[in-house]
């Protein structure tokens, strides 16, 4: 297989660094320079930085792909799913491109962040940033253990990244959603701790999944079967992030093909049902997008 982003499937870090930009017109070939030379960015400051574990990707938006690699799409690239049920829907917030760097130090995102930030000054805007941080241990600030039951080892990248026959060309790349949500959390305290566990499915402690589940809880409308009846997993490298005025969730899903995330959404939002994820009156996206993260393969020869 293609040599893919090892951000992609990195393992958890304690921080990370998102930066979310809209290109310039007419630097097409400049973007396509720098975004090739990303990855070897990432191994030097691996090198001088050993310990830090750091990693990272580079993806490009659904909608601004066309422009900046005009000859060549991975053959499943689509826009952010507009999906609207009842109260509750995704606001889709395109941005040209998305940079993910993690590491154990916040110190060590900095400097890559700057560093790229500063290459592509000429060229972008940048959008949003966010920092995100492991927040005690690799629980969300609903207080519920966060992307507990994520693929392993192999399986990581089985999940994650499209393989050969499905896009030969296009294989070690990955389809990427985001989405950035802030919680309501004054909401969710007033509530107890069982009816928390009923909301998301699982204990709180122990993160067991409940025998008894609410039709509406998290676990039940993000458990969704294919045709072949087996389950849909996307890898999820989401992190919280929060200041002292909002906190939240920044989701991301890294999968082999954009439709897991999207029938997921769906199912979360009661698009084709009658019930919801209840996690919803608790949280808010205030943002969503969908990417590419190419292989470094098809980055180096495609500048
Ligand atoms: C504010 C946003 C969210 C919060 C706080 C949240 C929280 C959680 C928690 C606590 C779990 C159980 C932990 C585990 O996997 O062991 C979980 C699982 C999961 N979440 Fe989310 N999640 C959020 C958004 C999303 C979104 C946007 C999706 C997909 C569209 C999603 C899909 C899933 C899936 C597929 C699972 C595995 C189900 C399970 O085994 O419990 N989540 N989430």
């Amino acid at each position: 297989m293609a040599k893919f982003q090892r951000g992609v499937t990195a393992e958890a870090n304690l921080h990370s660094l998102y930066l979310m930009f809209k290109a310039r017109a007419g630097n097409e070939a400049e973007i396509r320079t720098i975004l090739a030379g990303f990855q070897s960015i990432i191994e030097t400051y691996s090198e001088d930085y050993s310990e830090a574990e750091l990693s990272g990707f580079v993806a490009i938006g659904s909608e601004y792909w066309p422009q900046l690699y005009p000859n060549k799409t991975p053959i499943q690239l689509c826009e952010f799913p507009n999906f609207k049920a009842g109260h509750h829907f995704a606001p889709s917030t395109p941005y040209d491109l998305f940079i993910h760097i993690r590491s154990d130090r916040v110190d060590v995102n900095h400097l890559v962040g700057t560093y790229i930030c500063h290459q592509l000054a000429e060229c972008v805007y940048l959008q949003e940033q966010v920092k995100g941080f492991r927040y005690l241990d690799g629980r969300d600030f609903t207080g519920f253990i966060e992307a507990g039951d994520n693929p392993h080892g192999l399986k990581r990248q089985q999940v994650a990244l499209v393989n050969e026959k499905e896009d030969p060309l296009f294989a070690g790349g990955s389809y990427i959603h985001i989405q950035r949500y802030r919680h309501l959390l004054s909401l969710w305290q007033a509530l107890s701790e069982t009816e928390q566990e009923n909301v998301i499915g699982r204990e709180k402690l122990s993160n067991r999944i409940l025998a008894q589940q609410d039709p509406f809880s998290h676990y039940q409308t993000t458990h969704v079967l294919d045709e072949n009846n087996e389950l849909i997993q996307v890898l999820n490298q989401s992190m919280p992030y929060g200041t002292m005025k909002s906190e939240g969730l920044f989701y991301i899903a890294c999968c082999h093909t954009p439709i897991a995330f999207e029938q997921v959404l769906a199912s979360r939002l009661g698009v084709e049902s009658e019930y919801f994820d209840q996690l919803l009156n608790f949280t808010r996206a205030e943002t969503g997008a969908a990417f590419f993260a190419p292989s470094v393969d098809f980055l180096i020869q495609n500048q």
